[in-house]
């Protein structure tokens, strides 16, 4: 039976417990919900990938507070110290070199690590109770099965892990609502691997070096295969001014069509969606709306294409991965 519980003092000192003992947990995150276990505890690990569906070889991310002790399980380096002081606790994750203790089992078949210090406090709650009872950091992907849409609210995370799900943190609709950053920084130079809420230039602004786009050479990461974020519907990007157009020829072949539009009065659709002028909000509602667009019952999910501007990127990032899929 799955335990879905506000994220109150209490519960969060339950859910520490539970992970001291080997246990999973999901809690909110400001970017999305996580799945998480002891990161040191490699049959808990192992718990997460079966219960997530994911292929053994799909690294997690290791989340830790951004003064502990897993800044051991890493090469720590000079642009680690500047971005997690730029940026910590928030939506970033650095990929490091992992040190020779360090949980492999968490870490894929890579010889890296992911860390994040994540902003929210009812992460950071968990993160302080486990320390407590000696932990180091929770190794935990985005609370959904493989290849779907990620979990944004409590509610999702139900949907999508149904009975398998153990104890739910409930904080609450994810702020941010995109998976955060990752940049690879075991590498010569600093490689973006998946764009998110902290976009290229404000990390290049604060590394004082470009950091890379990521090409042939960068290491698996699921999170950036196309063919991910799917809803179960085919999803297609177009652009504004060829949306109504597109959607009448789909209706004229019969088909029932959800849209996701700035521009375009909803009614033009069998169901309408209104889209935000600014790309936070966006972020903020994409999962949820992706999940309504799906549940609508139409046969087809049209999405209008969103700037092609740094502020839009991460939105503009996971729709055409949502689209590829189809
Ligand atoms: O915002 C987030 O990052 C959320 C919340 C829960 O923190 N987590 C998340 O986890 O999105 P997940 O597992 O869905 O995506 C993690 C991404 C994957 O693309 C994975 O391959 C990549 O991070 N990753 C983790 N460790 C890595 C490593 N050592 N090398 C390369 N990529 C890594
Ligand atoms: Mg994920």
């Amino acid at each position: 039976m799955t335990l879905v519980r506000p994220a109150d003092a209490a519960a969060i000192e339950e859910a520490a417990a539970r992970l001291a003992s080997g246990g999973l947990v999901v809690f909110p995150t400001e970017t999305v919900y996580g799945l998480g276990a002891d990161a040191a505890n490699r049959d808990a690990v192992a718990a997460v990938y079966r219960i997530k569906q994911r292929p053994i070889g799909h690294p997690l991310i290791v989340h830790a507070l951004d003064d502990g002790p897993a800044m051991a399980w890493t090469e720590w380096s000079q642009r680690a110290q500047r971005l997690a002081e730029a940026f910590w606790p928030g939506p970033l994750t650095l990929i490091l070199k992992r040190a020779a203790d360090a949980p492999a089992w968490a870490c894929g078949v890579e010889s890296t690590i992911g860390l994040r210090a994540p902003a929210h406090p009812v992460a950071r709650a968990l993160l302080h109770a486990f320390a407590r009872r000696g932990g180091i950091g929770i190794a935990a992907p985005s609370a959904n099965r493989f290849g779907r849409v990620s979990p944004t609210r409590a509610e999702h995370v139900v949907e999508d892990l149904g009975d398998d799900a153990p104890l739910i943190l409930d904080g609450g609709p994810c702020e941010e609502g995109v998976e955060s950053t990752i940049v690879d920084l075991s590498r010569g130079r600093p490689v973006l691997l998946r764009p998110g809420g902290i976009s290229v230039a404000q990390l290049a602004a604060v590394l004082g070096e470009e950091v890379l786009e990521r090409d042939a050479h960068a290491p698996r990461a699921s999170g950036t295969l196309d063919a991910h974020y799917a809803p179960a519907t085919p999803v297609e990007v177009v652009d504004a001014e060829e949306v109504p157009a597109r959607v009448a020829q789909l209706r004229s072949q019969g088909s029932s069509v959800a849209l996701w539009s700035r521009s375009v009065p909803a009614s033009i659709a069998d169901v309408g969606l209104a889209m935000s002028h600014d790309a936070r909000t966006t972020a903020h509602e994409l999962y949820d709306t992706l999940r309504r667009l799906d549940r609508s019952g139409c046969d087809r999910i049209v999405i209008e294409r969103v700037p092609r501007t740094p502020e839009w990127r991460a939105v503009g990032d996971r729709l055409r991965r949502a689209a590829a899929a189809s």
